[in-house]
């Protein structure tokens, strides 16, 4: 059977029809949910919806019916969703706990908070009738509300985007919030509007930290859409920030993961984001469905010399679904570099361990027919760069091609996925992260490896094939 054109193998996409935003990630009875961001009727972005997707281990999805539809309040923007265990909101009415939603009606011009539920482990949505449950104060954008249940102060927290900055509110069942402080004007970056923000508690080797998670857009590092973060303390009123007010952490380099957010009720911090940029998402070159979700990755922190650093490590299908490719041991690349044969069209995991890096750079290009992508580190200039000026169909907007690049200390190992529409890269155990989408039509055939003046000796590299 032909597959289809730009069809992922391991990331969520929709069967047909626009998708931006994940949505309401719970974890509910061994089913992870993923809503999202919908448009049921059109590939470019419109009446928002909430469509569906269920999964049991984050990597293979079954999409199920829209859940929420747009009324009288407006459309279903982006928001989340929490399992109320002790029924706080009175909306359970059976044997199984009931789920709640939280989301923004988008009315004309006017932004409001909403709530519904489910009794049918997220199958069947109800409004609830006296949405909505927290009012436009005057604020534009006013926007995203991600909830989670606040164990020392014992109530539920929502975040919101508020334009440039976050709000938090509390509340004891989920209809009736209070505002408790605001978190941001003079923190970050504010190339653009705040978006989609997550107050998450994450572990260091020795420590717990509070991560609040706000996206942003325009204003990413390479241009476009991007998520920063900042580290710091809740006490279940207000976030007070680690960092220096002028400090821009990123989560992901690349343009291309934006809006992400984690799952409630999971023991382990996990996230997904919508693999797009705002810059171009409405042209990229797919047919019968666009946009799609990055792999999931669980979330860490790191802390150098003092400062807090996100950790991402991305959810692989099991090893029964892998075929190895190549696997070869002690490799040096200098005088000469190495090309290994890939598959065409297939979906690839590439791992690299460096034991030894004498050299000034080194590279790793990616080509097919009608594609070229470098991936470089230059380590005088202590960059990393995704060149994607070739990759294959660019030209549907002036904002794709690029050379995106990130800052990188050293370069010990590296962890790429490619699934046919993407790629992410995942650079010294997760510390440094950049996901880009490519198009190219007639797939990838080698991947060359190379050093810079100098040697990089490799332990292992491994490629491994998705099986489909
Ligand atoms: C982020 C976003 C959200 C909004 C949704 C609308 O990508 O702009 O702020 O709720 O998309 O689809």
């Amino acid at each position: 059977m032909q597959k289809e054109l730009f069809r992922p193998a391991l990331h969520f996409s929709p069967a047909e029809k626009w998708i931006n935003d994940p949505n309401g990630l719970v974890y509910y009875k061994g089913e992870y949910h993923l809503f999202y961001q919908y448009h049921p009727e059109s590939t470019v972005w419109g009446p928002m919806h909430w469509g569906h997707a269920i999964s049991s281990d984050l990597v293979n999805w079954e999409e199920l019916p829209v859940a929420l539809y747009p009324d009288e309040l407006g459309q279903i923007f982006s928001g989340s969703a929490v399992v109320d265990w002790h029924n706080t909101s009175g909306f359970q009415t059976g044997e199984e706990a009931v789920l709640v939603a939280v989301f923004t009606h988008h009315g004309d011009d006017n932004e409001k908070q909403s709530i519904a539920y489910s009794n049918d482990r997220g199958r069947t949505w109800s409004k609830y009738s006296g949405n909505p449950v927290i009012q436009n104060p005057g604020i534009k954008d006013f926007r995203d509300p991600k909830v989670f249940w606040h164990e020392v102060s014992q109530k539920w927290i929502m975040s919101l985007a508020c334009g440039d900055h976050i709000q938090f509110y509390g509340s004891a069942n989920l209809k009736e919030w209070i505002y408790l402080s605001s978190f941001g004007e003079t923190y970050g970056a504010h190339g653009g509007v705040w978006e989609c923000p997550d107050l998450i508690r994450l572990n260091t080797d020795s420590e717990q930290k509070w991560v609040l998670i706000v996206s942003l857009n325009p204003g990413g590092p390479n241009g476009g859409s991007a998520i920063q973060y900042f580290t710091g303390d809740f006490d279940g009123n207000v976030f007070l920030s680690d960092q220096k007010e002028e400090e821009e952490k990123w989560a992901d380099w690349g343009r291309d993961f934006y809006a992400a957010v984690t799952w409630s009720d999971l023991e382990e911090p996990t996230w997904i984001g919508w693999m797009s940029n705002w810059q171009y998402a409405n042209q990229t070159p797919t047919e019968n469905f666009r946009g799609s979700m990055s792999l999931a990755r669980t979330l860490s922190l790191e802390n150098r010399n003092g400062q807090y650093y996100l950790i991402q490590k991305p959810v692989f299908p099991d090893q029964e679904k892998l075929k190895t490719i190549l696997k070869t041991n002690e490799l040096i690349l200098g005088a000469s570099s190495y090309k290994a044969s890939v598959l065409q069209d297939c979906s690839i995991i590439v791992e690299m361990d460096i034991s030894s890096f004498e050299a000034e750079g080194w590279s790793m290009q990616m080509e097919g027919d009608s594609a070229r992508i470098t991936m470089a580190f230059d380590a005088k200039a202590k960059t990393f760069i995704v060149d994607r000026t070739k990759s294959g169909m660019t030209d549907f907007s002036s904002h794709f091609p690029s050379v995106d690049s990130m800052p990188l200390d050293y370069l010990r190992n590296v962890s790429l996925v490619l699934d046919r529409a993407s790629i992410e890269l995942f650079v010294n155990d997760g510390c440094a992260v950049m996901t880009e989408s490519i198009y190219a039509p007639d797939g990838i055939q080698s991947i060359e490896f190379k050093a810079e003046k100098g040697e990089v000796v490799v332990e292992s590299l491994t490629i491994s094939a998705v099986l489909e």
